[in-house]
């Protein structure tokens, strides 16, 4: 019997965690609910005890309990707050504990799920949007409210998602999950390695294809850890992002959290090379006396400028040797011999599988919406025809967690 522990914040959408925690309970979940003191005004604590026949809790020092947040921390499998308040989606994304249920959320492993209601302004105030993208980054799960009339007569978004569609998003939570206990860490993104405090080399990587394999890696139930470089795209729904800048920022959160990971994929598209130093100032137009990095060519052309490069770590090796992954993949960006140039980083980078594109196509690759790749391991090169990135990223959650399982079972064969 799953166990929920449902959080239920002040405001008018209130009345309608009753009926949720109805449908939890019919649906075979445990229930225990949480309160804040202003949800007491819009629901008596007795219609949820008389529903879940539990008592309520909503003080953080009850008498008959020593430690309450701490018991009803451990407690619950995932916690459901419906509705969640502009308020507590404040709280809990900078980790403020001064209620019962901002501070159970700051205490618990348990995965967390918000439904927010409020205002549509409220809603579609800047801070209230910065607070969820951080909630997101963390990981919480969140279900999107709805959009029409509201009860003070605005419309917009902001009404509380139905009860059933938020019972359906918690219980399927707990289905079973192909992925669940794997912990994936994924790269996305360019790297920007600076040359000045105003310039820099990069690439044309948008993010698209490791957001799409992190959000598909997330619905199959892995605990995802996202690492993206420089991007504009949201971070999906119950994974934690972790955004760097350069290549070496990039290695060392890698090395952090790559360890003991079961599937490290390297789709970002790293700098092979950065600037040996970067300049405190911005470089001048025809300067003389240019810094170590850069030196004018003064025998040739006096307006020509060069740029002293060094070559970054490779982060797929350095994962390979400090962190010992289950798997490792990593992605080629080729323009030529494709299937070759990637089985040449296969064998060079000691990856299990590596994913070849062509980027230079003009319908796939950087920055697209679809791709089309070919998959190389050590028996087989597979192409796949051109998809959406979403769809490439679904199949190749599939394929990977297979040849994972495939080289656990070799393992212990052997
Ligand atoms: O982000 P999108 O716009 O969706 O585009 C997707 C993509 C084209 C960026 C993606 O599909 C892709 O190909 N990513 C890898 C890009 C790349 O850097 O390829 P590469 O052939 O230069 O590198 C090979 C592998 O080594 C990559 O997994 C890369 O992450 C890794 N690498 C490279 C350099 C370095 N210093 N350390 C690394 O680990």
């Amino acid at each position: 019997m799953p166990r929920l522990l449902l959080g239920i914040c002040g405001g008018i959408a209130a009345y309608k965690a009753a009926e949720l925690a109805r449908i939890l309970i019919l649906r075979g979940a445990e229930v225990r609910v949480v309160m804040t003191t202003n949800a007491c005004r819009f629901i008596t604590p007795l219609t949820l005890e008389a529903i879940t026949q539990q008592k309520v809790s909503i003080d953080l020092f009850e008498e008959d309990i020593s430690m309450p947040h701490i018991a009803m921390a451990r407690w619950p499998e995932n916690i459901v707050i419906a509705p969640a308040s502009a308020q507590m989606i404040a709280k809990i994304s900078h980790g403020f504990a001064d209620d019962l249920l901002s501070t159970i959320c700051l205490a618990t492993q348990a995965p967390i799920t918000i439904a927010p209601a409020m205002n549509q302004a409220m809603w579609l105030n800047v801070n209230t949007q910065d607070n969820l993208q951080r909630l997101k980054s963390l990981g919480v799960h969140i279900i999107e409210p709805d959009v029409g009339v509201q009860a003070c007569g605005e419309t917009g978004p902001g009404r509380l998602a139905e009860p059933e569609a938020i019972a359906h998003e918690c219980l399927s939570r707990f289905d079973n999950k192909t992925l669940a206990n794997q912990r994936w860490v994924i790269t996305a993104g360019p790297t920007r390695e600076a040359i000045d405090p105003v310039r820099y080399i990069s690439n044309h990587s948008s993010g698209k294809m490791g957001f799409a394999l992190a959000a598909e890696a997330a619905k199959a139930g892995a605990e995802v850890i996202l690492i993206s470089g420089p991007t504009t795209l949201a971070t999906p729904n119950s994974v934690q992002r972790f955004d760097v800048i350069s290549a070496e920022e990039m290695l060392q959160v890698c090395l952090k959290q790559a360890q003991k990971c079961d599937v490290f994929i390297g789709a970002a598209a790293v700098s092979d090379y950065a600037p040996l130093t970067s300049t405190p100032h911005k470089i001048k137009k025809q300067t003389t006396s240019m810094t170590t990095n850069i030196t004018t060519s003064e025998n040739t052309n006096q307006n020509s400028l060069t740029l002293n490069l060094c070559a970054t770590q490779d982060i797929l090796m350095q994962v390979r040797q400090h962190c010992c992954p289950g798997f490792i993949i990593g992605f080629a960006a080729e323009t030529e011999k494709i299937v070759e140039h990637a089985r040449g980083k296969l064998h060079q980078k000691q990856l299990d599988m590596v994913i070849a594109n062509d980027v230079l196509r003009q319908d796939a690759g950087f920055n697209h919406d679809n791709n089309e790749v070919v998959l190389i391991d050590s028996y087989n090169t597979i192409a796949l025809p051109i998809m959406s990135k979403t769809q490439l990223a679904k199949q190749l959650v599939t394929v990977i967690n297979e040849r994972t399982q495939r080289k656990w079972q070799a393992r212990n064969v052997t």
